[in-house]
């Protein structure tokens, strides 16, 4: 491979709830960041970790005041793309819909049902059409650095597992619930999507890490879902999270190839509005 074709990757890392910033950044400050798109959900906080250069942003703001479907994605994702980023990891508080996924397990997704409704879904519309795959939405690549790291740790992580995205902000009904599960799902949360599908069309790659919180409320033993048990188990995980990262983050920091899950290559074959001239 030649040098040109080299990247020198800069990882992202959108936190969700409990999670506003991340230790040991070195050389960091807030950047306001303008896009097309209006306002980020904050400020990014840019640094460098072992190094490598990163972004964080916290997706709720710092404040945590923006509900999922008032997140404003498209201006989220053009920031971190305006930013230089190549790599997102994105870290998520969900609901579990397997008895095996207890609170406090980590699950690196792999796949996901969207589900949303009111959502802003593309940075394409009206003069510009655009399908980009979304088949295999993670990076097998990343997904491995981070089983191998959370097995270092010995962090309860599973790999591989379908992310059910819902609208909100209310959780489900115990019937929508039975329903996900009928349909395979692992893990059900509210702001996955439409990360992912932008971050595609950003030509970015995704990692997703599900923090479970709480079994929903289809198993037996639990009644409805409530916010005070979600906070509870949500700062060990964020605790858990900040570790993770700390390993994480300095290995996909070297520099490679072209990502084998072709994210960075998406829009060569997607868009089918004619050039114009
Ligand atoms: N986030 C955390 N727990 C959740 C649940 N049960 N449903 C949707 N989003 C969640």
């Amino acid at each position: 491979m030649s040098s040109s074709q080299m990247i020198q990757p800069v990882i992202g890392i959108i936190g969700g709830s409990g999670l506003y910033d991340i230790d040991g950044l070195e050389n960091k400050n807030w950047c306001e960041v303008e896009t097309p798109w209006g306002q980020p959900s904050d400020a990014l906080l840019c640094g460098e970790l072992g190094g490598v250069r990163c972004v964080f942003l916290p997706r709720h703001g710092r404040d945590h005041r923006i509900p999922p479907s008032e997140l404003n994605f498209r201006a989220n994702i053009d920031a971190l793309k305006r930013l230089g980023v190549t790599d997102v990891l994105s870290l998520s508080a969900v609901g579990s819909l397997r008895e095996v996924l207890s609170p406090g397990t980590f699950v690196i997704v792999d796949q996901f049902i969207d589900r949303t409704l009111a959502r802003k879904k593309s940075f394409f519309s009206t003069g510009c059409v655009a399908h980009v795959g979304m088949g295999h939405p993670t990076a097998q690549r990343i997904n491995d650095v981070i089983e191998t790291e959370a097995a270092a740790l010995q962090l309860p992580i599973t790999r591989g597992g379908t992310y059910l995205v819902m609208e909100g902000p209310q959780f489900s009904t115990h019937a929508e619930s039975r329903l996900y599960q009928s349909w395979g799902c692992d893990v059900i949360g509210m702001t996955n999507m439409p990360e992912a599908k932008l971050i595609r069309e950003a030509e970015m790659c995704y990692a997703s890490i599900a923090m479970v919180t709480d079994y929903d409320c289809w198993h037996e033993d639990h009644d409805s879902v409530t916010v005070t048990d979600v906070v509870k188990v949500m700062k060990n995980n964020a605790a858990a999270a900040r570790t993770l990262l700390q390993r994480v983050i300095p290995k996909l920091g070297e520099k490679r190839g072209l990502c084998p899950s072709g994210a960075e290559r998406a829009l060569d074959h997607a868009i089918i509005t004619p050039h114009q001239k």
